[in-house]
């Protein structure tokens, strides 16, 4: 398995790019089985996700195509061969349960492999299920799989509460909503900037969608729904990863291609603790000149609260602050896999239950530590940018699901960076 190699070396300074959001990518991309015309994706991001969701379309009978170095995809899904999500493919990838709506909305029936994913709490698929449910689909779970059909042959429309907020549920809802037959409404449905991105996507082939961004999302459905090219929303996770490159190591980054309003309220923690964030007409600046930040309290929450997303990786960042931080994580339990890593690099945390105490520290030390998830995985890259002498991070397969050439991008803002190929 590969290893990271980071010697820290102070402030760093640059710019990086700002790819596709890996999340909104992997909600567009089940949409081509919505057509049977063309879908093409660009600014999609060249990620192991995105080729496990490539290789689960494929196996469903959809043609992808990945033009320009991976950079645009061409979807077309005139006909689906198999209805079947095999285990295999869905047991990589927790999302792989975006195909299960829209394969059943435009064919009445879908069978599909409970998913896998990230080690980050039990992450159950029910109120997918529900909401399916609530539009008349007949669902049976057997072997690991759910089996699902819509009598005769086509999905209601319905009114759905969830009773919490869940982006991908709200997501195979609204894509499965868009060909059933009468109006549906989302409510308690997910804001995130992927549902938008969504939602646009499917407006631009034929689908009737009101009060995407809202906690109500009304849908009326379509026959049938036709082709489009649609160019997929920044990576605000990517984007709020980066902006810590500064916080963290000191120096000045300019992220191309985002934009604040996408990382809102971690932007606000940044700032809060001491951190300077502007908007440029390029992306977003980040800068950070002498001294330590300041300890900040964190609680998640679903958009446009603080993303779990980044939680991982502003605790690198306290890690290092003067004072004492409390971070409270509401959307996952056991994500805080991270935080027995940052103690092997001298960081000061205690964790009971769903909060975790962050002391900060003069400096952090280089150390062997290995990645337990995608965004803790870069959690350890931030403290290695940051700390003294080396660190090895073991296990960065998690970093490739998530991450498109991170080494490359830090290292254009002078980090010393290298990718150890295992033996
Ligand atoms: C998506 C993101 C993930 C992010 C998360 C929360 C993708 C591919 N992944 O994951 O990176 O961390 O949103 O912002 O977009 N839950 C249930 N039952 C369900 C569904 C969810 O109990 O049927 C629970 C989950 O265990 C979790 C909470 O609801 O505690 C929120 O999860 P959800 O928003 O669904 O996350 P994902 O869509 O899986």
């Amino acid at each position: 398995m590969d290893s990271i190699v980071v010697k820290g070396n102070g402030a760093l300074s640059g710019a990086i790019p700002i790819a596709g959001a890996k999340n909104a990518c992997l909600t567009l991309m089940p949409a081509t089985l919505l057509s049977d015309e063309p879908l093409t994706l660009t600014n999609a991001p060249r990620l192991s996700d995105i080729a496990t969701m490539t290789q689960l379309l494929q196996s469903l009978g959809a043609e992808v195509a990945s033009l320009q170095d991976g950079l645009v995809l061409a979807m077309s899904s005139h006909t689906i061969t198999s209805h079947t999500a095999d285990y295999d493919i869905v047991r990589k990838m927790r999302a792989s349960i975006l195909v299960l709506g829209p394969m059943l909305a435009r064919d009445g029936h879908a069978i599909v492999s409970l998913p896998g994913g990230c080690a980050i709490g039990a992450r159950p698929v029910d109120l997918h299920l529900k909401a399916l449910e609530a539009m008349g689909a007949d669902l049976d779970l057997r072997d690991g799989y759910v089996h699902a059909k819509a009598p005769g042959g086509r999905l209601k429309g319905a009114v759905f509460e969830f009773p919490f907020v869940s982006v991908g549920a709200t997501e195979n809802a609204l894509m499965a909503a868009t060909l059933a037959k009468g109006t549906t409404v989302l409510k308690t449905a997910a804001r995130e900037p992927e549902i938008v991105d969504l939602a646009r996507c499917l407006r631009k082939m034929g689908a009737r969608i009101e009060g995407e961004g809202t906690s109500t999302i009304a849908i009326e459905g379509v026959d049938r729904l036709h082709g489009a090219t649609h160019q997929v929303v920044a990576d605000r996770i990517e984007l709020g990863t980066y902006m810590l490159v500064p916080a963290i190591c000191g120096g000045d980054i300019e992220c191309l291609g985002g934009t604040i309003d996408l990382v809102g309220a971690f932007a606000e923690r940044l700032d809060a603790a001491g951190v300077s964030v502007t908007q440029t007409n390029r992306g977003v600046k980040v800068s950070r000149k002498n001294g330590r930040v300041r300890a900040v309290d964190v609680t998640t929450a679903p958009y446009p609260g603080f993303p779990t997303d980044l939680q991982a990786q502003m605790m690198a960042l306290l890690c290092t602050a003067e004072g004492t931080s409390v971070l409270e994580e509401k959307i996952f339990e056991n994500r805080f896999m991270h935080a027995p890593e940052l103690i092997r690099m001298g960081a000061r945390i205690e964790v009971h239950g769903g909060h975790a105490t962050v002391t900060g520290v003069p400096k952090l030390k280089g150390a062997r530590v290995m990645a337990t998830d995608l965004r803790a995985s870069v959690s350890l890259i931030l403290a290695a940018l940051a700390a003294e002498g080396e660190t090895v991070v073991s296990r960065v397969y998690h970093l490739d699901r998530g991450y498109e050439r991170v080494e490359e991008k830090l290292r254009a803002c002078g980090a010393l960076i290298e990718r150890v190929k295992a033996a």
